[in-house]
């Protein structure tokens, strides 16, 4: 494996490197780079390999650590792991195995529901990986052992998005289904723990309703990477140009620069696509 310090001078000019099993995590790109516009980002999405919400540990683990190590090629100051189900299984191998600072989207995601939730019983929502793993019940427990937490894979809402319909009838009845035991549940407050669903937060409120809360794991993680590097004084210190973001994918570019667009509203470089298992 790739070992890289991230000390040393020069190092806070360096990209910040984003990894996902596809497009999705571009909605954490987005936020950082909403809270960060001058930092670089290097975004890579494994599109060849995605769905990693349907994949076995030990396979989202070695995904992740390939994806890990195609970023450090990159030379990059640290990774964020924008996939929840990545973030669920395989972060701490990869805080282990990689000498560079790795933040996933749990920790933040956990911290904001709690701080946002008044009768402490909070609701998550992501792939079967990821509720399967128990990392946010976890992550919030462990902060709060009085807390309630109640999760619901929803397995479906990643194709829904990724196909354009956030907001028709079919995805209104798949949410209504999906989110039904909440209410009884009495959750005042979701955990939207996936990188694609952030696009579906209005229909999601609109099923639950204003009073239930909605934690956007994309915007909570960026503010948990700015608050992390601004520690380990690895914020760029004097870019005025706004931030570069370069993606690269594992499959062809064409559907991703067609699809990207759903999921970040600014202009990116030309994706390339690279080979991530080879050295
Ligand atoms: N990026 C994944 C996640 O956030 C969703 C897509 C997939 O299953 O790979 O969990």
């Amino acid at each position: 494996m790739v070992r890289k310090k991230a000390g040393g001078a020069g190092n806070s000019e360096r990209p910040i490197g984003v990894f996902d099993s596809g497009i999705g995590g571009l909605t954490v790109a987005r936020a950082i780079h909403r809270v960060l516009p001058h930092e670089d980002l290097v975004y890579l999405g494994d599109t060849a390999r995605v769905p990693y919400g349907t994949k076995a540990p030990s396979t989202v683990v070695r995904f992740s650590c390939e994806d890990t190590n195609f970023l450090l090629r990159q030379e990059v100051k640290a990774v964020v792991v924008a996939c929840n189900t990545a973030s669920a299984w395989a972060l701490p191998t990869l805080q282990r195995e990689f000498n560079v600072p790795v933040f996933g989207v749990i920790v933040p995601g956990a911290q904001a529901a709690l701080a946002k939730t008044k009768n402490k019983r909070i609701g998550v929502i992501g792939t079967n990986a990821t509720i399967r793993s128990g990392a946010y019940a976890r992550a919030i427990l462990e902060r709060e052992e009085s807390a309630e937490v109640f999760a619901q894979a929803c397995p479906l809402l990643v194709p829904l998005v990724e196909e354009g319909w956030v907001a028709n009838e079919i995805t209104r009845l798949t949410l209504e289904k999906y989110l039904e035991p909440f209410a009884k549940q009495r959750v005042d407050t979701l955990v939207l723990g996936c990188t694609h669903y952030p696009l579906l937060k209005r229909a999601i409120s609109k099923v639950l309703g204003k009073q239930v809360a909605l934690v956007d794991s994309a915007e909570t993680c960026a503010k948990y990477v700015e608050a992390e590097l601004s520690k380990q004084d690895l914020l760029v210190k004097q870019r005025r140009r706004p931030g570069k973001i370069q993606p690269y994918v594992t499959d062809e570019t064409a559907p991703f620069e067609s699809l990207s667009k759903r999921f970040i509203d600014v202009p990116l470089e030309p994706a390339v696509k690279v080979d991530v298992t080879v050295k």
